[in-house]
């Protein structure tokens, strides 16, 4: 493929699926993410953090990859506070969320509930920037309601001295439908003097190279559910190169059984750990070579015994139609 030397990927945050379990995993088994955002982090109504968010971004739990924590904060004094957190915990740089869509976080004014109000997004980066020493980079849609807003943001954006800028080039209400909006994601690169990251439905090797090509000049690219639905895409995109399928299937089952143990140790109950694994293999099916099918039988194992079954079954039909491995 036509493909510029070395791209930088950048390994999107996902609520529920790219915990520091799945990251470890990831960076041990497969690699080529230059840098992995968390999930969310978000202060409570009583002012603390979940401790599963603290777990999440504990350095302890986050070692051998350069993780980027994300924080979710409509207002300066939630933003001090969970920068400060994280610059306690030894971060040198964070993320701002001003994407989430969803209307439970949105209509409290957080996320991409944000992107209609420039004041108060001014406000917030004016008081807090100065007083943090951590650098930051701002996460976001294009807009709430419409994609005026990203244009009547750049100007702001500009007069701040952020890291970086990662657009999802399409507006919230739109959630995952439609096609990411390239002429937007055009013409924000045009005005926006930050360094801008594209994000958005890179899952192939095809897509990736037309959108090299439309965007020549853009170096860095942020995958969520690509990677999760091909742990081998970073590298993939990045060399074009493979390991030979027998590589492949160990390295898959590997990542796996080490997921699968690692969730065992946290989770109480089996109940809790089969749903955290319905999950993981909602994505992870499409590896295999029928992904329907291959994730009909994790769904119907009632059981830890019939999940593994399910599971051997899985990678032995793997193995051993290698020609269908993506
Ligand atoms: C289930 C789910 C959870 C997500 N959680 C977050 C999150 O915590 N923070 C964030 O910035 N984006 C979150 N996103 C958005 C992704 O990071 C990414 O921007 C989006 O999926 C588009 O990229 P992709 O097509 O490569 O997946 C989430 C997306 C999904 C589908």
């Amino acid at each position: 493929m036509d493909k510029k030397s070395s791209p930088k990927i950048y390994f999107a945050p996902l609520q529920e699926s790219t915990d520091h379990i799945y990251r470890s995993s990831h960076a041990k088994f497969f690699g080529g993410a230059d840098k992995y955002f968390a999930p969310y982090i978000v202060r409570q109504n009583d002012g603390t953090v979940k401790n599963s968010h603290l777990r999440d971004i504990s350095p302890i739990n986050n070692r051998d990859y350069p993780l980027v924590p994300q924080i979710l904060a409509g207002n300066s004094a939630d933003f001090l506070f969970l920068a400060r957190l994280l610059q306690d915990n030894g971060y040198r740089e964070i993320n701002w969320n001003l994407g989430c869509p969803y209307p439970m976080v949105t209509n409290k004014g957080l996320g991409s509930g944000l992107l209609p109000f420039p004041d108060r997004i001014r406000t917030i980066l004016e008081a807090s920037l100065p007083k943090i020493e951590c650098q930051v980079s701002v996460k976001m849609r294009s807009g709430l309601h419409s994609d005026d807003e990203i244009f009547q943001l750049i100007d702001l954006l500009n007069d701040f001295p952020l890291c970086e800028v990662i657009l999802h080039p399409r507006i919230a209400g739109q959630l995952y439908k439609g096609a990411p909006d390239e002429a937007v994601f055009a013409r924000v690169k045009a005005q926006l003097k930050h360094h801008l990251v594209y994000n958005g439905d890179i899952e192939s090797d095809e897509y990736f190279s037309r959108l090299n090509v439309l965007f020549s000049d853009t170096t860095t690219w942020m995958i969520g559910r690509g990677i999760l639905k091909n742990p081998f895409l970073p590298l993939q995109l990045k060399t074009g190169a493979q390991p030979e399928t027998g590589e492949k299937v160990d390295l898959l089952r590997n990542f796996h059984d080490e997921i699968f143990l690692n969730y065992s140790k946290l989770l109480s109950g089996s109940s809790h750990l089969l749903m955290k694994m319905n999950k993981f293999w909602s994505y992870f099916c499409f590896v295999f070579p029928d992904p329907h099918k291959t994730f009909k039988r994790i769904k119907k194992a009632a059981n830890i015994a019939k999940y593994d079954a399910a599971v051997s079954e899985n990678f032995q039909r793997l193995r051993y139609q290698p020609d269908d491995i993506k």
